[in-house]
């Protein structure tokens, strides 16, 4: 046995010292990091890979404001790749299958096509390469329905390649002032098509995290038994940008076994390991071939781990001392869990994560799955922690397994079941959470998190500075 004198601290521990600052508007400060060494995000904010918090209608509002979603391991193989392709076609500024039709129909035949799928331009196509479009305005005033296609089709094209990127496909809409560019392969065959309508939406979320391809990124989260290994490569093949390793005690055999079966097989997939809460896991999991480490055993809303098995590290502590093991490879880190205020996400990238991963801030919004429940008068979502005694009735269920009483009474939780204030849109949640990390920045006279980090310092305050730190003497009415 061995007791470690040194104190732990956690969030409610500490405040930031406020320190001279040029900032004029925190509005202008940037809060990009990295989630991953590849992969860049605006904003440091992960949603949890948890059922009650992360499928694709959350994914997708994550990285539209410049984050990420992980979705979560909890439902099937086949049912986790289609999430992941739905946020992959959420915003792709090409059509994969735009409609077309042979160029020996006439102009009643194309009229219809228009009228049944709405498209705003029809591709024209000889022996199945691609020979003419017909837009809309193409056919607006042409009355003869026997005309052949060939006599109203725009036969002088500009096309591209299905590999263009985003920027230069607006290039040449651009400089060609067209609306329809269709993409073509090396035998002149349709593989897509890029419209200005769809690139115009885009830019409706400027700081969207994207792909190389212009699809919004988004993660998927795997489990460590052997059958995870067809999980990882569905994932992978439905578009996920990372793997997140998801068990309770990242610090094993286990999740160091599967990080490097992962990494055997798939060399360049970025992959995030965990949850560890010291230097020494940290080190071990970045030795195994993790490109992030989540950081965090038992600081979230709904664990009891803590109290369940006396485990676990004050989640400051657990920040600062993996940081630094992550520091000579540059490793990022993620702090996942315990964020129940904009201050909290401040503190911990100000503590030397890159990124903070959050649960049940945002179950409460209208992007996470399951329904709004209305109780005294007041509106709430669900949460549960992954590993309550729900979720592992719920997860046998779903494997075909039904379990008996006392199957469900031997099953030790380390999670609750909860519900969480309804908060609207995750944007407005996200709104809040950046424009307060902002002004923790603006406090301590930084402009980028990299200065936040190298600068912070924070002050230790007792209980009473903690009572001083919320409204206090006054009846909050708003
Ligand atoms: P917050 O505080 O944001 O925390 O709701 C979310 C994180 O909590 C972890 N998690 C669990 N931890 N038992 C635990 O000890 C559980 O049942 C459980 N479920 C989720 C997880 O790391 C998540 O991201």
């Amino acid at each position: 046995m061995k007791i470690i004198q040194e104190t732990a601290l956690t969030y409610d521990d500490v405040l930031l010292i406020p320190q001279y600052s040029d900032v004029d508007s925190r509005r202008m400060l940037s809060t990009e990091t990295r989630l991953t060494n590849q992969i860049k995000l605006q904003i440091p904010i992960v949603s949890a890979n948890m059922d009650v918090v992360t499928e694709s209608e959350m994914a997708i509002a994550m990285a539209r404001e410049g984050g990420i979603g992980i979705i979560h391991r909890f439902l099937s193989i086949d049912a986790q790749a289609r999430e992941i392709q739905r946020v992959k076609k959420a915003e792709s500024f090409i059509v994969e299958k735009p409609v077309s039709m042979d160029v020996a129909n006439t102009l009643g035949a194309l009229k219809k096509l228009v009228e049944e799928t709405n498209a705003g331009g029809i591709l024209i196509l000889e022996n199945e390469k691609l020979v003419g479009i017909i837009t809309r305005r193409d056919i607006l005033f042409e009355e003869n329905d026997n005309k052949p296609l060939r006599d109203v089709m725009q036969k002088k094209l500009i096309t591209a390649s299905p590999e263009i990127s985003l920027k230069d496909a607006e290039k040449l809409l651009h400089q060609n002032r067209i609306e329809k560019l269709p993409l073509v392969d090396k035998d002149g065959r349709v593989a897509g098509l890029v419209t200005l309508k769809d690139i115009m939406k885009i830019t409706q979320y400027p700081k969207a995290t994207k792909d190389e391809r212009g699809r919004l990124i988004v993660g998927a989260a795997v489990g460590v038994r052997d059958k995870e290994m067809r999980r990882v490569e569905a994932a992978l093949a439905a578009g996920a940008d990372c793997i997140v390793v998801d068990i309770a005690h990242g610090d094993s055999n286990l999740e160091i076994d599967m990080i490097k079966n992962i990494r055997k097989h798939f060399p360049k997939v970025q992959i995030i390991g965990g949850n560890v809460a010291t230097a020494d896991g940290t080190k071990r999991l970045i030795d195994a071939g993790a490109d992030s480490i989540k950081v965090g055993v038992g600081p979230g809303s709904i664990c009891i781990t803590r109290q369940v098995a006396g485990s676990g590290v004050p989640q400051l502590t657990a920040i600062i001392d993996c940081a630094k093991a992550a520091e000579s490879s540059k490793t990022p880190i993620i702090a996942d869990g315990g964020i129940r205020q904009s201050g909290d996400v401040a503190k911990a990238i100000a503590a030397g994560a890159q990124t903070v991963m959050i649960g049940s801030m945002l179950a409460g919004t209208d992007e996470s799955p399951g329904m709004i429940m209305t109780r005294r008068g007041h509106r709430y979502k669900a949460s549960r922690g992954m590993a309550s005694r729900e979720a592992n009735i719920d997860r046998n269920k779903r494997e075909g397994n039904d379990l008996t009483q006392e199957e469900i009474e031997e099953y030790v939780a380390e999670g609750v079941e909860a519900a969480v204030p309804y908060r609207g849109k995750a944007r407005e949640v996200l709104t809040q959470l950046v424009g307060g990390l902002q002004s923790g920045m603006s406090y301590s006279g930084v402009h980028t998190l990299e200065e936040f980090q190298q600068k912070a310092i924070f002050v230790r305050m007792t209980g009473a500075g903690l009572k001083e730190s919320g409204p206090h003497d006054v009846e909050v009415i708003g």
